[in-house]
C-alpha cells in the first residue's frame, strides 16, 4: 500500500495517566508536522490506539477496536498501535491484525513521523526498543495543557511484583533530570496550567544527583503561577522522609496521598513480591498523617490472587477499616502472559473472585461516602476543570482530589474559587461560591 501523508489524526488513550501524557506529547509532536487533530477516529487519516496491557480485558479492547476501524469505503487509515500491548505482544498484533501499519512502544513513540513516513512510502513499522529517555530530547515544547497537567517524572518499574506487566512494557525505572523537568514545568505554567501531577510507574522511585521526589516538589513549589502540586503512583518503599516531610509543609502540595497496598495479608504480599508488609504500609500512612492530619488516601487493591483464602481476604477488609480510604480502585485478579504469578497453584474461582470484589467495593464506597461527609460545611477552594450538565454550572476538584460541583456566573475553566461545600454524595459534592481566587 502506498498512501499520501495523513493531514488528520486522532489518537485514542486507555490505561493510565502516563499514556494520557504520552499521548498529548504525541499530539504536539504531530502538531508540529502541520497536521489536524480529529475526534472522529472513522474521519482521520491516521488512528494511534495508545494501548494498556495491565489486565486481560484493557488489552482486548485493542483488538474490537481495530476492527472497527475498518471503512465501508475502503479508505481505511493508518492504523497504528502503541503503548503496552505494543510493547508486549509486539509483532504478534500484526499477525492477528493485519491491518496495523505501525507498532510502537511506549518509549520509541518520538519516531512516529518517520515511521508514517515509511508507511507512505507502502512500508509496514515496527519499533519496541526501549531506549529509556531519548525521545524527551526530541519531542516538541510543550506549548498546550489544560488546568490540569501531567508531568511523567519517572520511567519504569523494578519491583517485579508477581501479578504485573508494567516491568516487561515499561522497562526498567529510569528518572528525567532536574533541570529537564523544571523547564517543562514552566512551560506548561506558561501555557496555562495551575496544577501539575508529576507522573511515574513508580513516580516517588524519581531520584538524581542525590535529590529525591520531595526535593523536586519544594522546586516545583517556587515557580510563580502554578498553584497545586500532586503526584502519582507511588510505592511503599519508595515514601522517603523528604517526601513525607513536605506533605508537612509545602502547601502546594495537595493533601492527597495514592498509595497501592494491592492486599491486607502478609501472605499474599509476599506471594506478589511486594516487599512490604500490611505494618510497615500502615506505619507509613501514620507519619504522613502526623505531618498532614487531613490527608486524602488512596489505594488499589487486587481480589483472587492465587491462594487468596478467606482468611486472607478477611485481612484485606480490615487494613482497609484501619487504613481509611477517601478513594480507591480495586480489580479482580487477571493472569498476564509472561508474569510468574500466571502459573501458580491455587487460582481462584471467577465466582469466588467476583463475590470478594463487590464485598469490598461495597465498603470502599462507604468510606469514600463517608470521607466526603466530612467535608460538609467546610469551606475550601477549587480549581474548575470542566463544564457540568446544567446551564451555567462548572465542575472543579477540591484539595482532596473531590469533584465539586457549582453554579456561578463569569466562571471559566482554570479558575480558582472559594467554595462552601453544601452537600455531598459518594461521587461528589456540591458547593456554593464565595469568591474567585485566581483566574
Ligand atoms: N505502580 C503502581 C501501579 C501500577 S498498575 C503500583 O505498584 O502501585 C495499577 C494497578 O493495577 C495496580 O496497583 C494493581 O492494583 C492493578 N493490577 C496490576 N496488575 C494486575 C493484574 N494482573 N490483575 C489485576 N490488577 C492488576
Ligand atoms: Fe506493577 Fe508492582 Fe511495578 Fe506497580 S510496583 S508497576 S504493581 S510491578
Ligand atoms: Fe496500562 Fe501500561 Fe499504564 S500496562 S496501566 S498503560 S503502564
Amino acid at each position: 500500500m502506498t498512501t499520501d501523508s495523513p493531514k488528520t489524526y486522532a489518537i485514542k488513550n486507555y490505561g493510565c495517566q502516563m499514556n494520557v501524557y504520552d499521548g498529548e506529547r504525541m499530539a504536539e509532536m504531530f502538531a508540529a508536522q502541520g497536521m489536524t487533530e480529529t475526534n472522529d477516529r472513522n474521519a482521520a487519516d491516521l488512528v494511534v490506539l495508545n494501548t494498556c496491557h495491565i489486565r486481560e480485558k484493557a488489552a482486548e479492547k485493542v483488538y474490537s477496536e481495530i476492527g472497527r476501524l475498518r471503512r465501508k469505503d475502503g479508505a481505511d487509515p493508518i492504523i497504528a498501535v502503541a503503548g503496552c500491548v505494543a510493547q508486549a505482544e509486539g509483532g504478534e498484533i500484526s499477525r492477528r491484525a493485519p491491518e496495523v501499519n505501525i507498532v510502537v512502544g511506549p518509549q520509541a513513540y518520538h519516531k512516529l513521523p518517520e515511521m508514517v513516513a515509511a508507511v507512505a512510502r507502502g512500508e509496514r513499522s515496527v519499533d519496541l526498543d526501549l531506549p529509556g529517555l531519548d525521545k524527551f530530547a526530541v519531542l516538541p515544547k510543550r506549548r498546550k495543557t489544560g488546568a490540569m497537567a501531567f508531568l511523567t517524572v519517572q520511567e519504569g518499574c523494578d519491583k517485579f511484583c508477581t501479578y504485573c506487566v508494567v516491568p516487561y512494557t515499561r522497562g526498567a525505572e529510569i528518572s528525567r533530570p532536574f533541570a529537564e523537568l523544571i523547564n517543562e514545568a514552566k512551560a506548561l505554567v506558561d501555557a496555562g496550567a495551575k496544577e501539575i501531577t508529576l507522573l511515574g510507574q513508580n513516580v516517588n522511585a524519581w531520584e538524581a544527583d542525590g535529590q529525591d521526589l520531595g526535593t523536586l516538589i519544594r522546586a516545583l513549589d517556587r515557580i510563580d503561577g502554578l498553584a497545586r502540586i500532586r503526584y502519582m503512583t507511588s510505592h511503599p518503599n519508595d515514601m522517603t522522609d523528604g517526601l513525607i516531610a513536605a506533605h508537612g509543609d509545602v502547601e502546594k502540595l495537595m493533601p492527597f496521598l495514592h498509595l497501592p497496598v494491592q492486599s491486607g495479608s502478609d501472605r499474599i504480599l509476599k506471594a506478589m513480591n511486594r516487599s512490604h508488609t500490611r505494618d510497615s504500609y500502615l506505619r507509613i500512612i501514620e507519619r504522613v498523617r502526623a505531618v498532614r492530619p487531613d490527608i486524602a488516601l488512596s489505594g488499589d487493591f487486587i481480589v483472587g490472587f492465587p491462594g487468596e483464602s478467606d482468611a486472607d481476604f478477611e485481612d484485606t477488609l480490615s487494613i482497609v477499616r484501619d487504613a481509611g480510604y477517601a478513594m480507591a480502585y480495586s480489580f479482580k485478579y487477571s493472569p498476564r502472559p509472561g508474569t510468574p504469578a500466571a502459573t501458580m497453584d491455587n487460582q481462584i474461582a471467577n465466582e469466588v473472585a467476583d463475590d470478594r470484589l463487590q464485598r469490598l467495593q461495597t465498603l470502599l464506597v462507604d468510606q469514600q461516602t463517608a470521607f466526603n461527609a466530612t467535608t460538609l460545611g467546610r469551606t475550601t477552594d477549587i480549581l474548575l476543570e470542566r463544564e457540568g450538565k446544567l446551564l451555567g454550572q462548572l465542575i472543579g476538584k477540591s484539595p482532596w482530589l473531590q469533584s465539586v460541583h457549582v453554579v456561578a456566573p463569569g466562571l471559566n475553566i482554570g479558575d480558582i474559587v472559594t467554595v462552601d461545600i453544601t452537600e455531598t454524595g459518594p461521587m461528589s459534592l456540591k458547593g456554593e461560591m464565595l469568591m474567585k481566587v485566581a483566574a
